[in-house]
């Protein structure tokens, strides 16, 4: 396997999507250590996309969200569930877009840069726990109004990638 991910920068937005996620699935497969894998996840994704400037995992711990493998700037290192973005997406069980986080109650400030970002809730792999929430994907822009449902649909499919690296760790 090549550790080189191969992103024509000319490409639109879906098609830069369609073209990592099969990538990404390649660089994880053949490893079995999930941090080794969902950092690759990361660092694939921050590189991929300009508009990208903070991407990590936070991990569901009790009811807090603990900051796992990153690619931006340090981040706040626990959150507490219900609060921010992250903590509602979790609570929520559901992706949340947010154009402008200035305008989002309780949102959490971990660098002034972000404008808008995109949380993904990952749920557990086994059939037991469909709807279990395990982790969180969190993206962060320096730009407003940078994700929409193409980043949600695509995301959501890193997810379940996540969830099986994840959930089988
Ligand atoms: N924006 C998040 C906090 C995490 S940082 O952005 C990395 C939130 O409000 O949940």
């Amino acid at each position: 396997m090549s550790e080189e991910l191969n992103i024509n920068s000319s490409l639109s937005k879906e098609d830069k999507y369609k073209s990592l996620l099969p990538q990404l699935k390649a660089l994880v497969e053949g490893e079995e250590d999930m941090i080794a894998n969902v950092s690759n996840i990361v660092a694939g994704l921050k590189f991929s996309f300009d508009y990208y400037f903070w991407v990590g995992v936070y991990f569901k711990r009790g009811n807090n969200l603990v900051l796992g493998p990153f690619q931006g700037p340090v981040a706040c290192t626990r959150i507490k569930i219900p609060d921010g973005v992250c903590g509602q997406a979790a609570e929520k069980k559901e992706t949340i877009i947010v154009p402008d986080v200035n305008a989002f109650p309780g949102h959490i400030t971990c660098s002034s840069l972000s404008k808008s970002e995109i949380v993904v809730p990952i749920f557990a792999n086994s059939k037991n726990n469909g709807r279990n929430v395990i982790a969180v994907l969190d993206v962060d822009s320096d730009k407003l109004s940078s994700f929409d449902d193409t980043d949600k649909t695509h995301l959501e499919h890193v997810s379940l990638m996540l969830s099986q690296i994840i959930d089988n760790n």
